[in-house]
């Protein structure tokens, strides 16, 4: 087989086999947001560039080494987007979000994409599960927003991730901290990058994050930031210790976070594994007081953080964590001829319209062929019509996974089918060690479903 192409480096297909495990994390991801009072929010994959350049920051390694960027048709400047809070804050603004009661509490999942080398746990185009509060100083807010992660994280069942938290201060502690950090690499100016001697003059903090080894090698001993707080940052960082304290939640200072995209102010963290290798942040983000002002609204203190699904999946599955099985089909019911096609199309279409999965193979091939069929579907129960059932109106319902067969009328088959399987599932049930016969209390009658009348 000669492809026409493959998919693109640092791109990844989530094939149907495994699509019920990225489902589950997303509608774990959501519902817990959910109950932290956050709304999905779904805005555009691309948006202007320049919204990039103003919110992410354009000294930062983000904008200027990883931003797919091109010109439409109209010769606009596009950008896919690099991550989703640029574009949350842009849509809370343009859509009068920041109108309403606040704080406002959204959350987002979708694709973002970056020109990055592509490893394990680093891609191209990868997702996110997002969230952003906008409208609070306060720093519980910080400590809840920590909370809602680690909740994410707890129902899964993830272990052994480590929250680091810090402060890089405000504006007023910044100046005095750059001041600081551009005595420090002046020092050794030309063994920088040329990106970070650029830097250097322009946003000296972003050297920190820079991934050339020279760079990173030179940045392990620059002052650190939390050295350089001024009061008001300081005391919001100590009351965020506090919040975390009063919840329950195990932290880690580490002086040495600042974070790759410039918006940030006063608290950020970053939830950190050991187990999926070097790119072991799953989850990152913070305090931005200053991004809404920036993006052209008014002054809004707030807040949010990210996770790479993809990394969080790396995890999961590196540390075994349990993820429930993938649906199969209810029903599987194989045709013989014409008229028990006809018949089977019927009974499909009104298990389907009873929310069941039911299947039938749409080939009309040989009785062996749809049953191979239906045992790779991994059907739950599975029947066979062929002449005689069509004229009898009867036919027997097999539970594949125990062998037993039912009779069950072809003429109100949803409701039979309701009662065997039900009754199947509920006598695998066991109390205190005990079988239990459940049919008494759905005043189901054994006999009766054995002979299919169950009306
Ligand atoms: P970020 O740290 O750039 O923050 O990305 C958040 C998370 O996305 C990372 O911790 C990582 O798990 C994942 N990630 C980033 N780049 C890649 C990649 N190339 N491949 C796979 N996963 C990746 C932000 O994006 C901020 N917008 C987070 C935020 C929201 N801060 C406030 N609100």
């Amino acid at each position: 087989m000669a492809l026409v192409t493959k998919a693109i480096k640092g791109t990844k297909d989530v094939l149907p086999k495994d699509v019920h495990k990225n489902q589950y994390i997303e509608a774990t991801a959501l519902d817990i947001a959910e109950k932290f009072g956050y709304k999905e929010i779904r805005t555009p994959m691309f948006e202007h560039t320049e919204l990039f350049q103003r919110g992410v920051g354009d000294t930062t390694d983000v904008v200027q080494k990883e931003m797919y960027t091109f010109d439409d048709k109209a010769g606009r400047s596009i950008t896919l987007r690099p991550e989703g809070t640029a574009g949350a804050v842009r849509s809370y603004l343009e859509n009068g979000l920041c109108n309403e009661a606040l704080p406002q509490k959204v959350c987002y999942i979708g694709p973002c994409f970056r020109y990055e080398k592509p490893q394990a746990g680093r891609l191209r185009e990868f997702h996110q599960f997002g969230v952003e509060c906008f409208g609070t100083s306060s720093p519980l807010a910080d400590a809840e927003l920590i909370a809602l992660g680690k909740s994410i994280f707890d129902t899964l069942q993830v272990k052994e991730l480590s929250l680091e938290i810090n402060s890089i201060g405000c504006p007023v502690c910044r100046a005095e901290y750059h001041k600081a950090l551009k005595e420090y690499f002046s020092d050794r100016r030309d063994e920088l990058c040329s990106t970070c001697q650029d830097r250097l003059e322009r946003n000296p903090m972003r050297i920190l994050d820079c991934k050339s080894p020279v760079c990173s090698e030179i940045a392990k001993h620059a002052p650190v930031v939390t050295d350089y707080l001024c009061e008001e940052c300081r005391e919001h960082f100590d009351s965020v210790q506090n919040y975390l304290k009063a919840m329950n939640i195990d932290y880690k200072i580490n002086p040495k976070i600042v974070r790759g995209l410039d918006y940030y102010t006063k608290t950020v963290f970053e939830f950190i594994s050991n187990s999926i290798g070097a790119q072991g942040t799953v989850c990152g983000g913070g305090r931005y007081d200053g991004l809404v002002d920036e993006l052209g609204g008014q002054k809004t203190p707030s807040l949010g953080f990210a996770m790479g699904l993809e990394r969080l999946m790396l995890l999961l599955e590196a540390q075994n964590a349990p993820f429930p099985a993938a649906n199969t089909p209810d029903l599987f019911v194989a045709a013989l001829g014409d008229k028990a096609t006809l018949k089977a199309a019927e009974i499909v279409s009104d298990m389907r319209a009873e929310g069941f999965t039911a299947l039938m193979d749409l080939n009309q091939r040989s009785l062996r062929a749809q049953m191979k069929y239906a045992d790779k579907l991994g059907a739950k129960f599975n029947i066979v019509i062929g002449d005689n059932e069509v004229d009898t109106k009867i036919a027997k319902l097999k539970n594949m996974t125990t062998g037993e067969e039912t009779e069950i009328a072809l003429d109100t088959f949803v409701s039979g089918f309701y009662n065997i399987s039900l009754s199947d599932q509920l006598a695998d049930l066991e109390i205190n060690g005990e079988e239990f016969d459940f049919s008494s209390l759905f005043g189901l009658n054994k006999e009766e479903n054995e002979h299919g009348r169950n009306d």
